[in-house]
């Protein structure tokens, strides 16, 4: 694509990665930040202890600019909103679409987004969707089990069978209550009906770094503005799943996340903390997503025009080749 023509700009782009970095030196406040949450480094798988420049490009759309640009010729405008709610996107989910998902899942522990260009309002950020708890704070979407009303105990061990692969909603548990056109993503069912749901559209400086619970739903937003969005998503994965029912002796060992999920749930607040007899009983395995796929190839074809460009450029200024560790966006 051509940086000064934007009939050749594509709305998103996933890059591969070809170099990492550790968090630690690169981002050390956000790595301090996921310790804490996830109680210790001791407890982060050392290959998430690493990020790549896989970065995800959203230039938007000629579509969504003329909309915007219709909008903005009736009325000022501030918001997304005015163009399209947000509860229209088709893009909520929580991430991880390399394993089965359950309430403890440790392969998705916490969603990092470092922010690699400015992104203002109306400029393709990342939307979550949360609805108020009885804590008083906007929950983080374990409520998409239950619709922001605490679980019934005996409805616990449900949930913890359910194979989300096998069923339809596939990524997520099953809906609760059902839903009514089953057919839709589970998540669209509860952006939709959950009670209260409001929606943030996330903005953030350059070297910003957006650390999410692992059940936050969100979606991808359009690039009204068509202003250049680089971020990249990245899971941090725990060594071991989560624990919801510790010990009446050990509960001030709960992590920050287990924290969050069990008061999303009303078991935080009600004086039990935690979920009584909760227990791995279904099958934990891993996925691989067709996603890995496309990726491989993706290398290896901007490898290809990275070997070509390299070629051209040399021999039109004779500068040095570009390292094969330099992403070119394509
Ligand atoms: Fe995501």
């Amino acid at each position: 694509m051509d940086s000064n023509d934007k009939t050749t700009w594509k709305e998103r782009t996933h890059m591969p990665a070809h170099r990492y970095e550790l968090v630690s030196s690169f981002a050390p406040k956000a790595w301090e930040a996921m310790c804490d949450l996830l109680g210790g480094e001791e407890r982060i798988e050392p290959q998430c202890s690493a990020w790549g420049d896989s970065f995800i490009v959203n230039l938007g759309t000629e579509k969504h600019a003329k909309m915007y640009e219709d909008m903005t010729a009736k009325k000022p405008v501030t918001t997304g909103d005015d163009m399209m709610h947000p509860a229209d996107f088709d893009n909520w989910h929580v991430d991880g679409d390399f394993f089965v998902h359950f309430l403890d899942s440790p392969e998705q522990a916490l969603l990092a987004i470092p922010i690699f260009s400015p992104i203002e309002l109306l400029s393709g950020g990342t939307y979550i969707g949360v609805v108020p708890t009885g804590g008083g704070f906007a929950s983080v979407n374990a409520s998409f089990l239950n619709w922001g009303a605490p679980l019934r105990k005996d409805e616990i061990p449900h949930l913890q069978n359910l194979n989300p692969r096998d069923d339809p909603t596939y990524m997520s548990p099953a809906p609760y209550p059902p839903a009514p056109h089953p057919e839709r993503f589970a998540y669209d069912e509860v952006i939709t009906h959950a009670p209260g749901m409001r929606f943030t559209e996330l903005t953030g400086a350059v070297g910003d770094v957006i650390l999410m619970h692992p059940l936050m739903l969100h979606s991808a937003s359009h690039n009204w503005r068509r202003a250049l969005r680089v971020i990249t998503n990245l899971a941090v994965s725990l060594k071991e799943p989560f624990v919801l029912d510790r010990a009446p002796g050990e509960q001030g060992k709960y992590t920050l996340v287990e924290q969050k999920t069990l008061m999303a749930l009303g078991a935080w607040d009600s004086g039990a903390k935690g979920l009584t007899g909760w227990k791995i009983t279904g099958e934990r395995r891993r996925i691989v997503p067709e996603r890995v796929a496309a990726y491989t190839k993706r290398e290896e074809e901007e490898r290809k025009r990275m070997a070509d460009w390299a070629e051209k450029t040399q021999k039109i200024q004779g500068v040095a080749s570009v390292p094969a560790s330099v992403s070119i966006m394509g």
